[in-house]
């Protein structure tokens, strides 16, 4: 019999000054904008969700095939970013979330400094939004990420700061692994603004047919196979940056995929791909890690602390 709630404290942590019952949240885009989740498990037991990546305006993503199987059980996706806006999101999707008891991280995005600029102006003010992520990191949109250089980057983070800094809530910056180096685009977004940092969004991949069926699939890797690249992202810029809150997103399945990613210096893990084949994933993580917690005799501030000495 599955367990709802989590144990008290086990699996409490700390994201900067967010205090969060669970350090198992749902990943941006795996679960919808809004209460979708709700149908599996209580929204309220897990740490938060976070909800698909919200313009200043209603975006249709894209036309055609949007999702294709990958290696060992990981996929590729090329949804790009279909969403309702954030003020509709606002209207519709968000009271739905606070009914719950959800802790809602909302997530913006733009295709340029002004357009998150614009996204976060909307945002403003709004009441139940627990930390803001920033997403820069998308790789299906015209075929650039925005957060592809330390220059964009603080642009981005100083623009969505200039508007959101000010109100007290955390704003993450969500990045992509394809950089040359990620420890100097997250150094570009702490400057700016970023209160943490949110490591990884996909992986630009690509699927062709043997037989030439079909034409090519390009899309963001994720799952299974993006984990260690999400590892490392957390491992380099846990060391580069000691204090800064960290977020590790990237082929968490498992309780012990979640304690990788704590002891590689995250302070909270989100559950994406692998809600797609089992919608209860979020929980399931957070009950293995509550028992991986137990058959250890420690709790996740334990290890989360670990990992920073
Ligand atoms: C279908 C799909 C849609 C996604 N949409 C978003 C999004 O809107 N915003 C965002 O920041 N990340 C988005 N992501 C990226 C995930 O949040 C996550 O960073 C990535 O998938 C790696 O985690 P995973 O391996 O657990 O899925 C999406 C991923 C998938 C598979």
């Amino acid at each position: 019999m599955p367990r709802t709630a989590a144990e008290p404290g086990v699996l409490a942590t700390r994201v900067g000054g967010l205090e969060l019952g669970s350090a198992v949240m749902t990943a941006s885009g795996t679960s919808g904008h809004g209460a979708e989740l709700a149908a599996y498990g209580r929204l309220a037991d897990l740490g938060a969700v976070v909800v698909k990546s919200l313009a200043a305006f209603p975006w249709p993503g894209n036309g055609g095939l949007r999702v294709h199987g990958a290696p060992c059980g990981s996929m590729l996706n090329r949804v790009g970013l279909q969403g309702p806006g954030v003020a509709a999101w606002r209207e519709q999707d968000l009271p739905p979330l606070l009914a719950c008891g959800a802790t809602v991280v909302a997530s913006i995005w733009g295709r340029s400094a002004d357009e998150l600029a614009a996204a976060a102006e909307a945002l403003a003010g709004t009441d139940g939004v627990a930390a803001v992520e920033v997403n820069i990191s998308c790789p299906n949109l015209s075929g650039h990420v925005l957060g592809g250089s330390a220059r964009a980057t603080a642009e981005a983070l100083a623009a969505v700061a200039a508007t959101l800094g000010g109100a007290g809530v955390p704003l993450w910056a969500k990045l992509s692994p394809a950089v040359a180096d990620i420890c100097e685009i997250a150094g570009a977004a702490l400057g700016a603004g970023a209160s943490g940092l949110t490591l990884v969004n996909t992986l630009p991949g690509l699927w062709v047919d043997a037989e030439g069926r079909g034409t090519p699939f390009a899309g963001g890797l994720s799952g299974p196979a993006l984990r260690p690249v999400a590892l490392r992202a957390v491992h380099d810029c846990r060391r580069a940056f000691s204090d800064a809150p960290i977020v590790g997103v990237g082929g968490v399945a498992t309780g012990t995929d979640a304690v990788e990613l704590l002891r590689a210096g995250a302070d909270a893990v989100q559950v994406g791909t692998a809600t797609f084949a089992d919608p209860r994933a979020p929980w399931r993580v957070q009950e293995e890690l509550e028992r991986w917690c137990a058959r250890h005799a420690t709790t996740v501030e334990e290890v989360r602390g670990a990992a920073r000495r």
